[in-house]
């Protein structure tokens, strides 16, 4: 069986409650038992992080032994070195994800440290978006 992680990075656990008009009103805890019903077939983790250093570690734990990475870092793709550091220096391909159309948004938005190493991204579709990347992986 795949074993496929989604890592989720800063302010993500407040999907639902967060700017919904921009991130929608589900939960993720809620869509992510929906995507466990909907791949059986893969063996589904999920890690969530407002924290830069636990992202990486979670990165390094796992980007060694799982076959696929779902990374949304949130405002960390536009900002941090150090996580971009850490999807090159690992061996599991990593599709870089988002909600929203950043490059529809404010210009802080429009760079991503992470898309140069990333194996694919995909963006703006919603949550619908995660499941793009999960196809993508089968
Ligand atoms: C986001 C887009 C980022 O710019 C923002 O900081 C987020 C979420 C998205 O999924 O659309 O936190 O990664």
């Amino acid at each position: 069986m795949k074993k496929i992680i989604i890592i989720n990075g800063p302010n993500l656990n407040l999907l639902g409650k967060r700017e919904p008009e921009i991130y929608g009103t589900s939960s993720f805890k809620d869509f992510f038992k929906e995507l466990k019903q909907t791949y059986k077939t893969i063996e589904l983790h999920y890690f969530q992080s407002n924290i830069e250093g636990e992202l990486i570690n979670k990165l390094h734990e796992v980007g060694f032994q799982y076959d696929g990475i779902i990374l949304n870092a949130g405002a960390y793709t536009h900002t941090s070195i150090a996580i971009a550091d850490a999807v090159k220096g690992i061996e599991t391909p990593v599709i870089e994800v988002h909600i929203s159309n950043v490059h529809a948004r404010e210009s802080f938005r429009h760079k991503s440290y992470l898309s140069a190493n990333a194996k694919g991204v995909i963006l703006g579709f919603g949550l619908k978006s995660y499941h793009l990347a999960i196809q993508s992986f089968l």
